[in-house]
């Protein structure tokens, strides 16, 4: 079996794409490589983890588990923010579960109490104990970042900071006003592939649509589909159809607006923004071979009253089941023993080629911590 190290290394991130293969299906069926990615990428970038609006209270909270890093984010007593990793310092129980309000996080298991700012602020029954330093068991803080709508939460305290890594994104969404736009609903799916062929189904440029959205295609006006690449995100642009209409219960032009953005975050987070609306997609990782994809809807206040709202969800639902069968073949097509690498379409699959880059590089710096031999 060939090692990890060598099967990143494979993927060369110099080469351009119009020499370049595409990484090896290693990456993509290989549970070894979910570990490696769970550190190199998951975290060390920023993840959406809660709407701002559900954290305003004092003391409300939410917590979870991503790509397999527990966390906790917390409004303090003093109106902070917070994000934490969500262990106790004493046996490494979670500390929260869920949803709530709490004044102070108090450990199920010996009943620990940290303020809520991470500060230690008792533990019963250690009388006796030598040598505690109660402020080296303060929980351990993550980085936190309002962008948007969203909280996200980053695990390394080196990442540049999220808006400031992605201008040309927060530019365009300002631009579009999407500071107007109100959460109307969420919805997710499970998918049996891993969570890089979702986004790269994403990120192919408008490739497939033509083939597997039919509905979409009659929307969108595939000859100006556009992409750009940037640092850390990815843009991908397209115009509504002037000449549509036949057939379609809905007039294009009000679904697409003046043109759609389809922007993607590295490494797994996307907002569309066409028309009146607004949606978030989040693609986590469960395993190497199954994903969630969580969606977020925002439309323009009144869009939700008049069924538009309800019309452009079902329209998002119609192309994600298009999608989770594209994505799901894939995974199944990536661990044939007759498919190894592919190759990209240069004008088109720029934003996939760019991700992958990205991937590679994050992969390669953590490389002498990947096994060299097969395990
Ligand atoms: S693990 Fe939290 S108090 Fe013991
Ligand atoms: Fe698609």
């Amino acid at each position: 079996m060939e090692s990890l190290r060598a099967a990143i290394e494979r993927f060369d991130p110099r080469v351009p794409i119009e020499r370049a293969w595409t990484p090896p299906s290693v990456w993509y069926v290989d549970p070894r490589m979910a570990d490696v990615e769970r550190q190199a990428v998951f975290q060390r970038s920023w993840q959406p983890v809660a709407r701002v609006a559900q954290l305003q209270e004092v003391g409300s909270y939410r917590s979870g588990c991503l790509a397999g890093e527990p966390w906790l984010v917390i409004r303090g007593e003093d109106g902070v923010l917070r994000a934490f990793h969500n262990v106790c310092l004493h046996k490494g129980r979670e500390l929260l579960t869920g949803a709530g309000t709490a004044r102070e996080l108090v450990c199920g298991y010996h009943a620990w109490r940290y303020a809520s700012d991470g500060r230690l602020r008792s533990a019963p029954g250690i009388a006796g104990i030598e040598d505690f330093d109660r402020r080296a068991l303060s929980l351990a803080p993550m980085r936190l970042e309002c962008w948007g709508p969203w909280v996200f939460i980053c695990g390394d305290p080196e990442a540049e900071g999220l808006a400031g890594s992605i201008p040309e994104l927060d530019a365009a969404l300002q631009a579009s006003g999407w500071h107007t736009l109100r959460f109307v609903a969420r919805k997710s799916w499970e998918v049996a592939c891993n969570w890089k062929v979702v986004v790269d189904n994403y990120l192919d440029g408008g490739y497939h649509v033509p083939h597997m959205h039919p509905s979409l295609a009659a929307q969108i006006d595939m000859r100006s589909y556009r992409t750009e690449c940037y640092s850390r995100s990815s843009i991908q642009t397209a115009q509504g159809r002037k000449d549509a209409g036949d057939g379609l219960d809905f007039d294009p032009e009000e679904r697409v607006g003046a043109g759609a953005i389809y922007g993607w975050i590295y490494p797994n987070f996307m907002v569309n923004r066409y028309g009146r609306c607004l949606d978030a997609n989040h693609v986590i990782p469960l395993d190497h071979q199954r994903c969630r994809v969580e969606y977020e809807f925002y439309f323009e206040p009144g869009a939700a009253d008049e069924g538009f709202a309800a019309a452009s969800i079902e329209q998002a639902d119609v192309t994600q089941r298009e999608d989770i069968e594209i994505c799901e073949s894939v995974q199944r097509g990536l661990g044939s023993s007759a498919y190894d690498r592919g190759r990209y379409a240069p004008r088109v699959e720029q934003g996939e080629h760019h991700f992958h880059r990205l991937l590679a590089q994050a992969l390669r710096a953590l490389d002498s911590s990947v096994p060299p031999s097969p395990s």
